[in-house]
């Protein structure tokens, strides 16, 4: 059974610290990608404070992203890349850290209380193949902390995930 920590933690360093600890434990014995985005979700959902979703979205082609594992509230599930806050982390190729969503032009709203949100590429071999998003019902609850923080999560995600032996 893995323990998942769960507790106050001084800075934002030190949360992502564990929070890598922890990932790279509960993620070392299983290749499968979508077992490990799912227990991925449900680390990050119960260890990062103030998120109301933390989920995956895969591209099915190389213009649509397909929801995949997640927490939270039910969500949409196609986004055109381009479109949205995950759509053009997929076009750019780029952290997306949004700190009011309803100042994004064409921000998709799932759940209602999101009002910042922070999506980070997955990146193989060069290539995007999806996105880790995470989504808050505060404004500006992300910065540059939760970026590197998160990026070195998903990092941990790619590395551990074997898309040879999945879908
Ligand atoms: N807000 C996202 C859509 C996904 S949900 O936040 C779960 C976007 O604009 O792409």
């Amino acid at each position: 059974m893995f323990a998942m920590t769960e507790g106050k933690y001084a800075t934002k360093a030190d949360l992502y610290t564990e929070a890598r600890t922890q990932l790279s434990t509960l993620l070392s014995a299983e290749t499968d990608p979508i077992a490990n985005a799912a227990n991925t979700t449900a680390l990050l959902f119960g260890t990062v404070p103030d998120i109301n979703w933390a989920g995956f979205y895969f591209l099915h082609s190389e213009t649509e992203l397909v929801l995949g594992p997640f927490q939270g509230k039910p969500a949409c599930v196609r986004i055109a890349v381009g479109r949205g806050v995950c759509g053009a982390a997929v076009e750019r190729g780029a952290t997306m850290l949004v700190e009011d969503v309803h100042a994004f032009p064409g921000h998709i709203a799932c759940d209602a209380d999101s009002r910042s949100e922070l999506v980070v590429p997955l990146v193989r071999e060069g290539s995007v193949f999806g996105v880790l998003d995470l989504d808050s019902p505060l404004v500006g609850r992300f910065d540059a902390d939760d970026q590197a923080g998160i990026e070195a999560l998903a990092a941990i995600y790619v590395e551990t995930s074997d898309w040879r032996t999945g879908q």
